[in-house]
């Protein structure tokens, strides 16, 4: 896979434990926000067994990573465009045997990026709920983690969980947290304090707060569009908020890169979940 010009590819994957707090519509707005800054996205569907990003963007999907691992198709051929020449390479819905990718797999996905010569800015991956071998795995082989939590407490509790695992198992320290679905800032840094006390008295590690996008009736209003709630309500709260994120990632110079797509490919091979 190819980068633009002079840049590299930031690998992002987001992750958040518990199900339902937003992953996938914050993946497909922010690759919408990162588009309309004329950056070349690529999204990774890595929930692999029960997709969900061609739903939320009406996408018609003809081949999925099914296919590539069968060794039926490439991954150009796989690859569908989304709104604002978005990339979206889709999972499969109800398959199994994808939730645990094996050895295999992972060398047939690596071999594909390798192979791949478009340009790529951003690949953002949105991973499965749970804690699954997947879920670590992609978030491992990407350079950043972005942690998604609401302000219940199971969220709260799953969102932390998913760290104490990752950083646990494979001594990642580097979390980036964003807090979805509150009624203003003020809950938002209470949510993220609370998790960032635990993280760091229990596992001495510090989380970056990323930011908040608010509850904002526009987003499910969008969805049952299949629309991203950036290109159908733009001037919501929730498309404000999820574009000052993206912009605040896309200046976010120093973080916790852990390397190039080199290193996601490196990554892949690497991390045994
Ligand atoms: N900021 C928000 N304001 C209002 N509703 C929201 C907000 N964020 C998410 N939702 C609601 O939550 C639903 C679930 O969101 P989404 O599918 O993105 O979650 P997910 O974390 O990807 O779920 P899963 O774990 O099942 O993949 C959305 O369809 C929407 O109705
Ligand atoms: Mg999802």
């Amino acid at each position: 896979m190819n980068t633009a010009e002079g840049r590299t590819v930031r690998t992002i994957a987001v992750a958040s434990g518990k199900g339902g707090v937003g992953k996938t519509n914050i993946t497909a707005n922010l690759a919408i926000a990162f588009s309309k800054m004329n950056k070349k996205v690529m999204i990774l569907d890595a929930d692999l067994g029960l997709s969900n990003i061609d739903v939320v963007l009406n996408l018609a999907t003809k081949y999925n990573i099914k296919h590539l691992f069968t060794g039926e198709k490439k991954l150009k051929d796989i690859i569908v465009e989304g709104p604002m020449g978005i990339k979206i390479l889709p999972a499969s819905s109800g398959i199994q045997e994808l939730t645990a990718l094996d050895e295999f797999q992972r060398l047939r996905l690596i071999e594909e990026f390798e192979s791949y010569d478009e340009e790529v800015d951003y690949l953002l991956i949105d991973t499965s709920s749970g804690i699954s071998p997947n879920v670590a795995f992609f978030c491992m082989a990407a350079q950043e983690i972005l942690i998604i939590t609401s302000p219940e407490p199971t969220a709260m509790t799953d969102a932390y969980a998913l760290i104490k695992v990752l950083f646990t198992k494979y001594q990642e320290k580097n979390f980036k947290v964003l807090v979805n679905s509150v009624k203003d800032s003020a809950e938002a840094t209470d949510v993220y304090k609370r998790l960032s006390t635990a993280a760091e008295q229990f596992l001495s590690i510090s989380l970056d707060y990323i930011g908040f996008i608010p509850r904002d009736d526009f987003l499910p209003k969008a969805v049952r569009q299949q629309k991203a709630v950036l290109e159908a309500y733009p001037e919501s709260k929730a498309a404000k908020s999820l574009t000052d994120i993206a912009e605040k990632i896309s200046n976010d110079n120093n973080s916790s890169v852990k390397g190039t797509l080199q290193f996601f490919l490196g990554g892949l091979l690497k991390t045994k979940c």
